[in-house]
């Protein structure tokens, strides 16, 4: 039987248990200094997540797309700060991954040169943070952004080798690949987040399944468009959103990370125990307790996520943390 506290090698890399911090965007910790996108308290907050003894962190979305030839966030600065947090991580024996988003356009109205340019930041980046040391990326396919667009059949009306087919639509990504690949160590993790409905089960199925061949590493499975509403099977503890990524788990071969109100400590168990996904991720829950998985190993209480609002739209972390009720 697997135990969360059990060890997952990846491309030769060791991730020293199951549990992930999963990509929170750290909204209050920006704009404090001109020229740079990460600062300081970017360096504390990863840091004080790796000595509560994650085994994964997944750095929060950084934008490529037009932003990695020099824009505000890949400034000297940034770069110092990124390769920092990188380090810190690997003191406390964390993996760790940048997770690389396009932004929000409509791929719908990109010329193919548009899209040249995205795939060509989206390699820059790749590489940048291969440099900078860390581990792996995270390609951020998920929550209704551009490169989900790309995947969703009902979303991309694309009529070029970006469209129509599953296999056109994650091609912004598969072409991509070798190429990434021979241009980073042999060891880089390549993972992707992504949803299940696209807009059926059965499409997510089957891009998951093309990633899979092309070479992604891990798949992190979260929603796409919008969140399913479809309900779990009865006696299934979790969310439908974590539902998703146990569907998925079982049609490929790869690792699967499972997301979404995932909260206690029964909950993991019987994901990672019954080998329904191999690792298990934790937004918001790591937010209010940093030392989330030390309290998981150590059998102690976690300091709980009050769940403001109910749904991830709403946490206080979106605008003033200082007022996130768990915190105080
Ligand atoms: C404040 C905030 C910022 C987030 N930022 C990102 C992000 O940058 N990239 C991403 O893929 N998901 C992001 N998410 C979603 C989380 O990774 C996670 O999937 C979601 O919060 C559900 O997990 P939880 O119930 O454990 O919080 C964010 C969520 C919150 C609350």
């Amino acid at each position: 039987m697997t135990r969360v506290t059990d060890s997952l090698l990846i491309r030769g890399k060791q991730i020293k248990n199951r549990i992930v911090m999963a990509p929170v965007y750290t909204f209050p910790f920006n704009g404090v200094s001109e020229d740079s996108f990460y600062n300081i308290e970017h360096i504390e907050h990863y840091t004080r997540r790796a000595a509560g003894g994650m085994g994964l962190i997944i750095v929060a979305s950084t934008q490529v797309y037009g932003a990695a030839d020099g824009t505000k966030q890949w400034t000297a600065n940034n770069i110092a700060i990124l390769k920092q947090i990188a380090a810190d991580c690997h003191a406390y024996g964390t993996i760790v991954f940048m997770q690389l988003s396009c932004g929000n356009v409509d791929i719908n109205h990109l010329s193919t040169d548009d899209i040249h340019s995205m795939q060509t930041d989206m390699k820059s980046a790749a590489l940048s943070a291969c440099e900078m040391g860390f581990d792996g990326v995270e390609f951020h396919f998920a929550h209704g952004f551009a490169l989900c667009k790309f995947l969703d059949a009902s979303f991309n009306q694309r009529n070029d080798q970006y469209g129509n087919s599953a296999m056109n639509r994650a091609r912004i990504l598969t072409e991509l690949l070798p190429d990434i690949r021979s241009n980073t160590n042999v060891d880089f993790i390549i993972s992707v987040r992504m949803g299940e409905y696209m807009p059926e089960s059965r499409d997510g199925i089957e891009i998951a399944r093309i990633f899979e061949k092309a070479g992604i590493d891990l798949l992190d499975i979260s929603f796409g468009m919008e969140s399913p509403e479809r309900p779990v099977p009865d006696g299934f503890p979790c969310s439908s959103v974590t539902y998703s990524g146990c569907n998925i788990k079982k049609e490929v071969s790869i690792p699967v990370i499972a997301v979404g109100d995932i909260r206690t400590e029964e909950q993991i168990r019987f994901l990672i125990e019954n080998d329904y996904v191999d690792l298990v991720a934790i937004g918001r829950g790591m937010l209010t307790d940093p030392e989330f998985a030390n309290h998981i190993k150590n059998n102690e209480p976690i300091r709980q996520c009050w769940r403001c609002g109910g749904v991830p739209e709403k946490c206080l972390w979106f605008t003033d943390y200082h007022n996130c009720p768990a915190m105080k």
